[in-house]
């Protein structure tokens, strides 16, 4: 639905030349939640302004629902409708809502109708119509000043489903928020994405984010997409720094001669109690030091780090049989271990956290 291709971005800021973006691929699909996670400063605004055309890339392509953006803005006068038009099926939220405090909730949705030319009568029915589906029907005739921050957000979000939009863009929607309204704004991308078929791609820096409604995630550093795929794929990459900091496991061996193994679920195997499994079959005792699990689509998908009796040579057999279950299986050196313990804060979340 979204796809770009060789996308470059370098500003001209005081003479000096600033490459936000440099080379970014990027695939995100129909109907899915996408959310892009990096650190301040690694382009993730800039990516997200080219995908509209907010922002005019320096090179590459953007297509959205099939059509290439950037073609169409490269065509003088006639084709800027053209932009305007494809822009208007691309909404928009911004973490700052930016409501005209002038104008009513109602007036707020019926902007973008304005602009787009419907009658009153029709603009009027449709922002009614998007308030019920936010939640908002009993604030058509407030002002933004007279609403929460979270409510404030869910007009921002009517107001981009205004002009019936296939894909949705968000950037630090939620930034601005408490922890439960953040938590109620997401399930209502959520919802939306699932009602109306919306195609979301949201930019943020919570990894609670990406695991809650995310389907799909790409981490970014300096300009450049550095991971991305469904949550299962990232998981099932060995070394995935995304997947290490969405389902973080620390957790030490308790003591010598103990092989200490990170157990990564995903797929099918996800839904069998291969750990009571493995204990029985091989009668030994199992530990659990430390586990990241959630509940997707009614699977568990997630990591647990188990420790097991016995140097590594004595447990070649429990583990071959874990792998055989369908799972990956990481065993841990004895060198890591104290490293995580030593400090349980992913890398990212830290230098992203303010
Ligand atoms: N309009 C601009 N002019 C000059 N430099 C910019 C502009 N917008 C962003 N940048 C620079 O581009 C880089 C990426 O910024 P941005 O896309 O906002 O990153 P993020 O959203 O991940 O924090 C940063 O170094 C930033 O300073
Ligand atoms: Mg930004």
């Amino acid at each position: 639905m979204i796809t770009t291709t060789g996308l470059t971005k370098v500003y001209q800021s005081r003479g000096r030349e600033v490459t936000a973006l440099d080379g970014v691929d990027l695939h995100v699909r129909e109907g899915e939640v996408f959310g892009v996670i990096g650190q301040s400063g690694a382009g993730k605004s800039s990516l997200i302004r080219c995908v509209n055309l907010l922002e005019r890339p320096t090179t590459g392509t953007v297509t959205v629902d099939g059509v290439d953006l950037t073609a169409l803005a490269g065509r003088g006068n006639r084709a800027g409708r053209e932009l305007r038009e494809a822009r208007s099926r691309i909404g928009m939220v911004f973490q700052h809502f930016n409501l005209l405090s002038s104008r009513t909730v109602q007036g707020n949705i019926e902007l973008p109708l304005e602009i787009l030319g419907v009658s009153g009568r029709e603009r009027s029915r449709k922002a009614l119509e998007l308030l019920d589906l936010v939640g908002l029907a009993d604030k058509a005739k407030s002002y933004p000043g007279q609403l929460s921050g979270g409510q404030k957000q869910r007009v921002g979000i009517a107001r981009a489903l205004a002009g019936d939009p296939k894909v949705l863009l968000s950037d630090e929607a939620t930034s601005a928020l408490d922890p439960e309204t953040t938590r109620s704004i997401l399930q209502l991308l959520r919802d939306l994405n699932r009602q109306l078929g919306l195609t979301v791609l949201l930019i943020t820096h919570e990894m609670d984010v990406v695991k809650t409604v995310c389907d799909s995630a790409a981490l970014m550093r300096r300009g450049r997409v550095v991971e991305t795929g469904t949550v299962g794929e990232l998981l099932a990459t060995p070394g995935s720094e995304l997947a290490a900091e969405l389902f973080p496991v620390t957790g030490q061996a308790t003591g010598p001669r103990r092989t200490v193994v990170d157990v990564t679920f995903h797929g099918e195997a996800a839904t069998r109690p291969v750990i009571s499994q493995l204990s029985r079959t091989y009668n030994i005792d199992i530990s659990i030091l430390g586990a990241a699990m959630d509940t997707v689509g009614g699977k568990q998908i997630g990591r647990m780090r188990i420790e097991l009796p016995g140097q590594y040579e004595e447990n070649v057999v429990p583990v071959g049989f874990l792998r055989e279950q369908g799972l990956q299986v990481d065993v841990v050196d004895d060198e890591d271990a104290p490293l995580d313990t030593q400090d349980p804060t992913p890398a990212l979340v830290k230098e992203t956290a303010k």
